[in-house]
């Protein structure tokens, strides 16, 4: 497959997501088509997989690696949180459904994209790049309060207030990345600068999360996707920061005590130190997975398989 990504977790999720022969899959964050081919090969000889991605870039790529599946693979432009509008239309139910959450190493390493303080670019940040507003238009638009709330609530950043206030005192004159970078690195206090992690790291992932609505959108995703899931389908998603985490695991939880669901993973399923050491991207990676057709069996306070779910 190709270096447009290298995918994180692959075996894991494979192994999670079980795809048997014929099955019907969703992945709702197609990127490289990482997973995707696997999927394929393990469903193999006529399982399906739809696979959506909102960037262009991704959808390009993920054809030309998987063209050799034929029809088998159906590749458009969506947004995983209509994923009920996708399948009512198609009048589908998935065997299995993937999401793997942030950002592709193409979109990080594509220093034109804008999401890396890495290169000088025009701040973007845009998944989509055919519409919506860039990281460039949300500063400019909010109030300095606005700005804080974002760094605060997407980025946990515990300078958000001095930052804020520096970068809405100078937002006319941004407009790269590096015009970013270089405003939080002087608002930081210079004792904390040369950190772990880089003074402009969490305000570019708040930014990034604000322009691309992540949270909404998955939260949109975790709340539908249960309802397209076969009896006996599995949902498996990789996210990589807490407040993604946060997310996955009290809707797991939810679904779990509501009955119907199974959690296949009691804890966070993260990557080996071999995997870290070949892919540092893949440091922060946290795997969950349910099944749905499974309830609790009253008698015996066990978990037991469903007829019908
Ligand atoms: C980490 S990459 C996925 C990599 C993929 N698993 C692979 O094996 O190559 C995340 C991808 O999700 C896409 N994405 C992010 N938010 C999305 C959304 N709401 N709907 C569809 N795709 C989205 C990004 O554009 C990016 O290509």
């Amino acid at each position: 497959m190709t270096r447009f990504h290298t995918p994180v977790l692959l075996k894991e999720v494979i192994e999670f997501l079980a795809p048997k022969e014929g099955g019907v899959y969703f992945d709702g964050t197609l990127g490289g088509g990482g997973y995707a081919e696997k999927i394929l090969e393990a469903s193999g000889p006529d399982g399906v997989l739809f696979g959506v991605d909102v960037d262009n870039d991704a959808l390009v790529a993920a054809k030309k690696g998987l063209e050799k599946f034929g029809e088998r693979a159906v590749i458009e432009k969506a947004n995983y949180a209509d994923v009920l509008n996708f399948a009512d239309k198609r009048s589908l139910k998935f065997d299995g459904m993937v999401g793997d959450l942030g950002v592709s190493s193409h979109q990080l390493d594509l220093g034109a994209r804008g999401f890396s303080f890495n290169s000088d670019a025009p701040l973007d940040m845009r998944m989509d790049k055919s519409g919506g507003e860039t990281a460039i238009d949300v500063i400019r638009s909010c109030s300095c309060g606005e700005l804080e709330e974002i760094f605060v609530k997407y980025g946990e950043e515990k300078f958000a207030r001095r930052i804020a206030e520096n970068v809405f005192e100078k937002k006319e004159n941004i407009r790269t990345t590096l015009d970013l970078e270089k405003i939080c690195w002087s608002a930081y206090p210079s004792k904390l600068r040369h950190g772990r992690i880089h003074p402009a790291t969490r305000v570019f992932q708040a930014l990034r999360i604000a322009v691309n609505g992540e949270l909404d959108n998955l939260e949109k995703f975790i709340g539908d996707a249960p309802g397209v899931l076969r009896s006996g389908g599995r949902l498996v998603i990789v996210s990589y920061h807490s407040l993604e985490d946060r997310i996955v695991k009290l809707a797991f939880k939810g679904l779990a005590m509501g009955g119907g669901f199974k959690l296949l993973t009691k804890k966070i399923v993260g990557p080996s130190d071999d995997e870290i050491a070949a892919n540092p991207r893949a440091r922060s990676a946290k795997l969950r997975a349910i099944s749905k057709g499974v309830v609790k069996n009253v008698l015996f306070g066990g978990w037991s398989k469903m007829s019908r779910c």
